[in-house]
C-alpha cells in the first residue's frame, strides 16, 4: 500500500502517515517511446505491480497484468506524482489466445449494441499488442487537469472479500446486486435495466468471468451510478476456462441449462417484468449477432484477422439461437 496506493481504482489516494501527497510537477507526465515502454512492459511479467521501481504505481485489482497510465496523440505515457492517470493498459493474458483482441472484439460489440463501454485502442509497441482502455473513473476538464471519481466494485459495495468474489464462493448474485441497485442508484430503474443488459450481453459473447468485481458503481454525484462496462471477454471460446458462469442466472451456473424460466426468476415475479426481460433477450440476441458480423467485417479492414474472432462470432449465433 506504501508503494503503490497514490493511484488506486476510484478516487482513494493513499500515503503514509506522515507523507503529504507530493505537489504536481511538470515532469510527472513522461511520454514514452517504444524502446523505454517495451522495458517497462518487460519488468511488468516481472513484478506485477511494479510497486517501488521509479516511483511507478499500479494498484488496480484484477488477475490480469496491466499498467495504468497516460494515453495521448498516439502515445503512452508514465504517470508520478499526484497526477492521475487517464488510461489502462493490458498485455496478452498466457494461455488465453488473442486476449487483447478478444477484449477489444467484445467491448467494441458492447458499444455497437448500445451498453455504455469506455473507449478501446489497439496499440501496438513494437510487435507488442497492447489493449487501452480510458478510465471511467477519471474527468478531463477543458484545461486538461483530471480529476478522479470515486468507484467501487460490488464486492467493495456489499464488504464481500475479493478471494470470494465468484457467486458459488459466496460472492455477488444478480440479484443481490439488483438490490444494491435499487436501493443506492441515483437512477435505479435505468441502472437496474442497464445492468440486465449487461448481463444478457455476457451470456450472448461467452463471458462467464462476470463477477462482482467485473461491475461497479460511480459516484459522479452523492448517490452512485451504475459504471459503464468493463473487462468484457468471452472466455467460452477457451476449453481451457471454466464453462461455470461467475453468476447464476435464475439458479443455473451453466449457460447450456438456462431457459427461459430461469431468465424470468432474475427479475421481479409480475407479468411486466417478464415480458420486459423476453423482450430484451429476443432483442439483443438479434442484435447482438447482427453487429457482430459487422464488427468482424471492420476488423477485418484493418487487418486483424484472428480466429478468436470468428470463434465468438460463432458463439453468439449458438447462444443467440438458444435464446
Ligand atoms: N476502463 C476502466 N476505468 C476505470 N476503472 C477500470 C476500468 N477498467 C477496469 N477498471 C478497474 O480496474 C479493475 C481491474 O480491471 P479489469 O477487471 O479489467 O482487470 P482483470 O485483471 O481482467 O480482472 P479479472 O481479475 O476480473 O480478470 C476493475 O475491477 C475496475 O475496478
Ligand atoms: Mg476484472
Amino acid at each position: 500500500m506504501e508503494a503503490i496506493g497514490g493511484e488506486c481504482a476510484g478516487a482513494l489516494s493513499l500515503y503514509p502517515e506522515e507523507q503529504r501527497p507530493p505537489s504536481h510537477t511538470e515532469d510527472d507526465i513522461e511520454v514514452l517511446d517504444d524502446a523505454k515502454l517495451r522495458d517497462i512492459l518487460e519488468l511488468l511479467k516481472k513484478h506485477p505491480l511494479l510497486a517501488g521501481e521509479d516511483k511507478m504505481r499500479l494498484s488496480l485489482a484484477g488477475a490480469q497484468e496491466k499498467m495504468a497510465v497516460g494515453f495521448q496523440n498516439g502515445k503512452v505515457a508514465l504517470i508520478k506524482g499526484v497526477t492521475p492517470t487517464t488510461h489502462i493498459l493490458k498485455l496478452l493474458i498466457e494461455h488465453v489466445t488473442d486476449s487483447v483482441y478478444n477484449e477489444l472484439f467484445c467491448m467494441r460489440l458492447a458499444k455497437k449494441v448500445g451498453i455504455s463501454t469506455p473507449t478501446t485502442t489497439l496499440h501496438f509497441v513494437g510487435d507488442i499488442p497492447c489493449y487501452i482502455v480510458e478510465r471511467y473513473d477519471r474527468e478531463r476538464a477543458k484545461d486538461g487537469s483530471v480529476t478522479r471519481i470515486h468507484q467501487e466494485d460490488f464486492c467493495q459495495a456489499m464488504g464481500i472479500s475479493p478471494e470470494i468474489k465468484y457467486e458459488r464462493e459466496g460472492g455477488p448474485s444478480v440479484e443481490s446486486c439488483q438490490n444494491i441497485l435499487s436501493v443506492h442508484s441515483a437512477k435505479p430503474a435505468a441502472d437496474q435495466l442497464r445492468l440486465l443488459e449487461m448481463i444478457i450481453f455476457n451470456y450472448l459473447i461467452g463471458n462467464a468471468d462476470a463477477h462482482g468485481k467485473n461491475f461497479s458503481l460511480l459516484y459522479k454525484g452523492t448517490k452512485p451510478e451504475l459504471a459503464p462496462a468493463y473487462d468484457l471477454l468471452s472466455t467460452a471460446v477457451y476449453p481451457n476456462l471454466s464453462e461455470k458462469m461467475a453468476m447464476k442466472i435464475g439458479g443455473k451456473y451453466r449457460p447450456e441449462d438456462v431457459f427461459m424460466r430461469h431468465w424470468h426468476r432474475i427479475v421481479p415475479n409480475t407479468k411486466a417484468a417478464k415480458t420486459n426481460i423476453e423482450k430484451q433477450l429476443h432483442r439483443l440476441a438479434k442484435h447482438t449477432l447482427e453487429q457482430a458480423l459487422i464488427l468482424k467485417e471492420e476488423f477485418h479492414k484493418d487487418g486483424l484477422k484472428f480466429p478468436v474472432v470468428d470463434d465468438i462470432c460463432t458463439l453468439i449465433g449458438e447462444r443467440s439461437k438458444r435464446i
